[in-house]
């Protein structure tokens, strides 16, 4: 196929993982001969990688395919892959008959094939591997931030959570042998990466395809490759999380200072009847061990849904208390939003949107004041950040800390540190997303 001349535009959707996908997706399509343009005018092929995990996310896909149905008069042509690809499947086809190509994460590894068939002018489709025990691996990632990247060491979910679309999306769990995963991080180190993040939708239910390594173990192998400063890992499941994975943290010092644990709600009759698999006292258990440690403070956030079916005043009052007790630096909430095919569906959705909305502002409120306070506690501290670029518009440069805070700083008369540098700051102001300083003067 001469596919020489041909050009490809990418958007994507959702989560850490999506965007992952997609590095992947570009890297695969610049193997066959596509060259990747910014801009849908001057693209052949249009990819759209799409997440359904709230209605509102699954919309904003249709009208993205509504906008562009003339273009395709002018030949291009269209990709949908990721969540609501394999959610609402050949459906596609029918609400936007543009398409030519329709296809689940499961099914990347098939796309140098998909594309020789949409190129021939048929149609292709890409959703029958959700049963597969292999995951995507590629050595044509396209990085697209030459300091942090990104492993996927986990693929899809067996939690089967009553409100969550996901392991319908993205199928069976399924993880990397620990081999694989060291040989990239490593090729990765020799590259000039030193930021390392592990992507998993549970990161840390993690089974080693091999038997070699625990999650831990694997976290504390990536920790110490040579040439690598800072590891992260998301998303972290309550049920699996692990005390050894505390330790680790504890041990080794390019373990971030940060961890997300989604705790969805404070009350344990909510959990329940989401099938978390966990109790409120079993969630504050695992923060117990993340506030004892020996040697860090350990940043935490999560995801909180208010409105689940059932949820009443007195469940919501429980997660207001829970996030007073656990004192996050940072929550992702969202109002309970009805998905296909899932089992929270036969609950009798009655809690108005008012009143998830009620919900929700109440929520944010009381979290911005716990921030407010959380992060006033950094000034007259001296951290370390990553130089992650410039802000020409307020002359400070961009940074974060292990605990993955912003921090942003001035310099003084010293030269500016080049992005992907570490450097210590002086913290001297703090809001409750973000922390302003200056260049520590003792570098
Ligand atoms: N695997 C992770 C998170 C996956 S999705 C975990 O189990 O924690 C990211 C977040 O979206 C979830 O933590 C949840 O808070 C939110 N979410 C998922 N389904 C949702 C739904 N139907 N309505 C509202 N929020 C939802
Ligand atoms: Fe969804 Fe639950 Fe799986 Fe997270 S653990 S991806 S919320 S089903
Ligand atoms: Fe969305 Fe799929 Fe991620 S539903 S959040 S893109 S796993």
């Amino acid at each position: 196929m001469n596919t020489q001349n041909k050009t490809f535009f990418i958007e994507t959707f959702g989560c850490q993982m999506n965007f992952h996908d997609s590095e992947k997706v570009v890297g695969t399509l610049i193997s066959q001969g596509y060259r990747q343009v910014q801009s849908v005018d001057e693209a052949d092929l249009i990819f759209y990688n799409t997440c359904s995990i709230r209605d509102k996310a699954e919309q904003k896909v249709f009208h993205r395919l509504a906008d562009y149905k003339k273009l395709q008069e002018q030949g291009k042509k269209f990709a949908v892959i990721g969540c609501v690809a394999q959610q609402e499947g050949e459906n596609i086809f029918e609400r936007a008959p543009h398409v030519s190509l329709v296809a689940g994460s499961a099914s990347y590894r098939n796309l140098p094939e998909m594309l020789v068939q949409i190129e021939s002018g048929s149609r292709a489709t890409g959703l029958d591997d959700r049963q597969t025990d292999e995951t995507f691996e590629t050595e044509f990632t396209a990085r697209t931030n030459p300091h942090r990247g990104y492993i996927t060491i986990i693929e899809g979910c067996d939690k089967f959570c009553a409100y969550c679309v996901v392991p319908y999306t993205r199928g069976k769990e399924r993880s990397r042998t620990s081999d694989s995963v060291l040989a990239e991080a490593r090729k990765m180190a020799d590259a000039g990466y030193t930021d390392i993040q592990l992507l998993g939708q549970n990161v840390n239910s993690y089974r080693d395809a091999a038997g070699k390594k625990s999650f831990a173990e694997l976290l504390t192998a990536v920790g110490e490759i040579p040439g690598i400063r800072r590891v992260r890992f998301t998303t972290s499941h309550p049920r699996d999380f692990t005390r050894d994975i505390v330790d680790a943290i504890d041990t080794v010092p390019t373990l971030c200072d940060h961890v997300h644990l989604p705790v969805q709600s404070g009350s344990s009759r909510v959990l329940a009847s989401m099938y978390r698999e966990y109790t409120r006292e079993q969630y504050l258990e695992r923060i117990g061990w993340m506030k004892s440690t020996r040697s860090r403070t350990i940043s935490l956030t999560t995801d909180i849904i208010v409105g689940f079916p059932g949820e009443t005043e007195a469940d919501f009052e429980h997660t207001l208390s829970l996030i007073d007790t656990v004192h996050y630096d940072g929550i992702f909430s969202f109002k309970y939003s009805a998905r296909p095919n899932t089992p929270a569906l036969k609950y009798i959705d009655s809690i108005s949107e008012e009143e998830k909305s009620r919900r929700l502002a109440i929520l944010n409120e009381r979290q911005r004041e716990i921030q407010r306070a959380n992060y006033a506690k950094h000034i007259g501290h001296i951290m370390e950040v990553m130089v992650e670029g410039y802000n020409e518009a307020r002359g400070q440069v961009i940074g974060r800390t292990s605990q993955n805070k912003t921090l942003n700083f001035t310099c003084g008369t010293s030269p500016l540190p080049k992005p992907g540098s570490y450097v210590n700051v002086l913290v001297t102001k703090s809001y409750p997303n973000s922390l302003v300083g200056e260049l520590a003067s003792n570098q």
